[in-house]
């Protein structure tokens, strides 16, 4: 299958449809390309969200899981709502729940997970719903990032943080013409062979190129109304940890 970012339906359709098809294989490519580190990354991302016992935790474009699965061991008491607009990628989703957060076993602890189909831009969760939210590695993907952020900040309650775990541009030229090379060179071919779809996984590192840097992107937050606004480098500034809070 091949896809085109302006085809009929936009961006939004070809983002959706191009999930659709590394679905199955999207955990499995995750690890390979990343080392396995990919792991570590959410760890530090959830420790930077430090959610409260009970909390109700909203992870944007959950995907297959990765975050929310992560949140809840870390913290079992919690109950995390996942959203993302894939299908497929839910039903991922929703297998892994059933191995790795059975609702009895999460019932027993406090804590509860439910999956929701739609789109980030337009959330069906009232004002003021969740005492924080995760996003990782999909900010990229959304058509528009301010309303994006705006939404994510409308269903927050005041003081709940949104922590959001993403690639993004290294300062060091050096490094940065590395990381390129290994993300614009190698991703698509081992993305290729091992994720199914070496279309797909050529997309995914031009999505990097017209997104903002890191500078760039905690302004944006600032701008969408988050104060406290910052974010953490990791591997050199070639992951970012984007955080801000609801006053
Ligand atoms: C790279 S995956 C990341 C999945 C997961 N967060 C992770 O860390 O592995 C991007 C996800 O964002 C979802 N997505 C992109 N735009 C979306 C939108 N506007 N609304 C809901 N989900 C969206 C895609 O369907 C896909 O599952």
């Amino acid at each position: 299958m091949s896809f085109t970012p302006g085809g009929a339906g936009g961006k939004a359709v070809f983002v959706r449809d191009m999930f659709a098809t590394i679905a199955p294989r999207y955990d499995v490519a995750n690890r390979v390309l990343t080392g396995g580190q990919d792991e570590r990354w959410r760890g530090r991302a959830i420790a930077v969200l430090a959610p409260k016992k009970h909390a109700e935790i909203l992870d944007c474009c959950c995907g297959t899981g990765d975050l929310v699965f992560g949140l809840l061991r870390a913290e079992p008491t919690l109950t995390v709502t996942g959203i993302d607009f894939c299908e497929p990628m839910l039903e991922r989703a929703s297998v892994r729940a059933r191995r790795e957060a059975p609702a009895d076993r999460l019932r027993r602890k406090g804590g509860a997970l439910r999956l929701v189909q739609g789109d980030v831009m337009a959330m069906p969760f009232a004002d003021g719903a969740f005492d924080g939210a995760t996003m990782g590695f999909s900010l990229r993907n959304v058509v528009d990032i301010d309303a994006t952020l705006r939404e994510i900040l409308r269903v927050l309650r005041p003081g709940a943080r949104f922590v959001n775990l993403d690639v993004s541009k290294a300062p060091n030229p050096t490094l940065k013409r590395l990381f390129d090379f290994y993300f614009y060179r190698i991703v698509p071919l081992v993305g290729g062979i091992v994720g199914g779809s070496r279309n797909a996984y050529s997309y995914l590192p031009d999505s990097l190129t017209h997104h903002p840097n890191a500078n760039e992107l905690r302004d944006r937050f600032t701008r969408a109304g988050f104060v406290d606004a910052g974010y953490q480098r990791l591997m050199g500034g070639t992951i970012a940890i984007h955080y801000g809070t609801k006053a």
